[in-house]
């Protein structure tokens, strides 16, 4: 067992050493591995350190406000930068999973090219590189980060002298367990995986605006009632999907015609085999319940009972 408290001061004073005066530029996207650096990082070098956030369009509900909110408190430069009309304008009319995640991918490489150049010489680039990343790679390191995940381009793109990877050393549950003693606050250090390209790969076909307030909604009261649960704990990652499927309903006595909803849950170790949750039918009932009578246009509403393999934990 490694002790945390220890590795904590570790690499407090190795980056204190290491960077000196210089300035460091991390990309955040509220996840908890680059979090936990970004809050090590502020402890270490404070406002040397700039973060910046891009608000893709594609984001879960309130999931913006909570990241600003989190590090409201720190000590570093955080820059928000909105850039949904550009993802979206982008995004319209394409329907393809794979041709999604490029444009997503080269957009955001864009965005932050963008920011980066506003702020003059960098000189370190500091990334949320963990143990299961360089596993996961087959290499020795350097220079991966899961091929599809978004930031993993970055390095080519951005002019800088070194990468900085204070958390690649770590487990999933060490990162956490730092995170929790630098006194990020919990719903950071507790957060499920969210993949990058965001909810644009949980809505089946072409997004628009009105597709992914739908879902945001349907997929927020689902993560609350789920968040009531024991369970939750052990479940890493529930999320909604809106499918282009449409069926008929009745509500108050009206007939409706609205969208098929899907809802998945599942444990996992290591996300190359998933199991689904096993979610007691009365909170299924009572998540259904909900999203019909609160969400507008949403007409059904079924559970994915699908395991990887098979299949993936995403639909697209
Ligand atoms: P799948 O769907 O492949 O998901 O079983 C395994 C894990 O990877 C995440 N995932 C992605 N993460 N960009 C990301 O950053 C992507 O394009 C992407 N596709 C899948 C997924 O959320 C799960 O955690």
């Amino acid at each position: 067992m490694r002790d945390i408290k220890a590795y904590k001061e570790k690499m407090l004073a190795e980056l204190r050493e290491k960077i000196g005066s210089k300035r460091v530029l991390l990309a955040l996207s509220g996840g908890v591995d680059c979090s936990v650096c970004a809050a090590l990082l502020s402890k270490a070098i404070g406002k040397q350190l700039t973060c910046v956030y891009v608000d893709h369009g594609l984001m879960r509900k309130n999931e913006t406000s909570e990241v600003e909110a989190a590090f409201a408190d720190w000590e570093l430069d955080l820059i928000t930068v909105n850039a949904e009309e550009r993802f979206l304008s982008r995004l319209s009319g394409v329907t393809d999973p794979e041709q999604k995640r490029k444009i997503i991918g080269e957009e955001f490489i864009r965005v932050f090219e963008e920011e980066s150049k506003k702020l003059g010489t960098i000189d370190f680039l500091a990334q949320g590189t963990i143990l299961s990343d360089v596993i996961e790679s087959g290499k020795d390191g350097k220079d991966i980060v899961k091929s599809h995940h978004n930031v993993g381009g970055l390095p080519e793109y951005i002019s800088f002298r070194e990468i900085i990877e204070p958390v690649r050393e770590l487990y999933k549950y060490e990162v956490r367990e730092l995170g929790a003693a630098l006194g990020l606050k919990d719903y950071i250090v507790n957060r499920k995986t969210f993949p990058g390209p965001g909810l644009a790969i949980r809505i089946i076909g072409e997004i628009t605006k009105e597709k992914l307030n739908i879902l945001r909604d349907a997929d927020y009261i689902f993560r609350e009632e789920l968040e009531k649960l024991e369970i939750n704990r052990e479940i890493s990652m529930c999320f909604a999907i809106l499918t282009d499927l449409k069926a008929v309903g009745v509500l108050d006595g009206r007939r409706t015609y609205g969208y098929v909803a899907a809802l998945r849950a599942v444990t996992t170790k290591d996300y190359m085999n998933a199991e689904i949750a096993q979610i007691p039918y009365d909170v299924l009932e009572k998540v259904s319940g909900r999203i019909i009578s609160e969400v507008d246009g949403i007409s059904r509403v079924v559970y994915d009972i699908t395991s990887k393999p098979p299949k993936t934990i995403e639909w697209e």
